[in-house]
């Protein structure tokens, strides 16, 4: 399957909006564009979105960590229905990783909903392993049900 034509650059504060409503349509719920807008101000924060190109450039997908130390962390990575299934996360988590490895984190942790079968064979793909579990941890915003979310890491040192 053919690219889609876009670009990776640094989310700022003024992509909250963009951010929060490919959050929303992605999840179900998301935060609130306020949300989104605080932590983009937070110096802590690394956030990457990617464009289509062109005159029309929309937002296809981002996605947020926070880094502390030597670790980090990804908050949200979602991407639109339609850009799906064409390496967006794959190059949007590869560019996050160079961007925490030169800011001298070692490790980067996520959760993932254990049904999230999606994001669970993206971050596979991208070498992140299983460091633990958290019981009854997402609660579903449509049907209430609870799930486990896999606590995943990759070494960011290892490349
Ligand atoms: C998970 C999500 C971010 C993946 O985005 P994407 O741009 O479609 O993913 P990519 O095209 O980069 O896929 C990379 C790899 O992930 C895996 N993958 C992605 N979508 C998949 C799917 N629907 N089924 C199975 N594997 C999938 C594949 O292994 C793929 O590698 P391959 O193309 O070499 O086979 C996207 O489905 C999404 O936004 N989901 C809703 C929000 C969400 O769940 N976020 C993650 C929270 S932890």
């Amino acid at each position: 399957m053919a690219l889609p034509d876009y670009c990776i650059a640094p989310a700022r504060s003024d992509d909250a909006a963009s951010l929060s409503h490919i959050h929303a349509e992605s999840l179900g719920s998301g935060w609130s564009e306020q949300e989104f807008s605080r932590l983009l101000c937070d110096p802590a924060t690394v956030g990457l979105n990617a464009c289509s190109a062109g005159p029309e450039s929309a937002m296809l997908g981002f996605v947020l960590a926070r880094a502390a130390a030597d670790e980090a962390e990804i908050l949200a990575l979602a991407v639109t229905g339609k850009a799906r299934c064409q390496g967006v996360a794959r190059a949007l988590v590869e560019r996050l990783c160079a961007e925490l490895a030169t800011r001298g984190a070692a490790a980067l942790y996520l959760e993932v909903a254990e049904d999230n079968h999606a994001a669970r064979a993206l971050y596979g793909r991208l070498g992140f392993r299983r460091a633990g579990k958290r019981e009854n941890y997402y609660h579903g915003p449509r049907t209430g049900q609870s799930r486990d979310a896999f606590i995943l890491r990759l070494d960011l040192t290892a490349s």
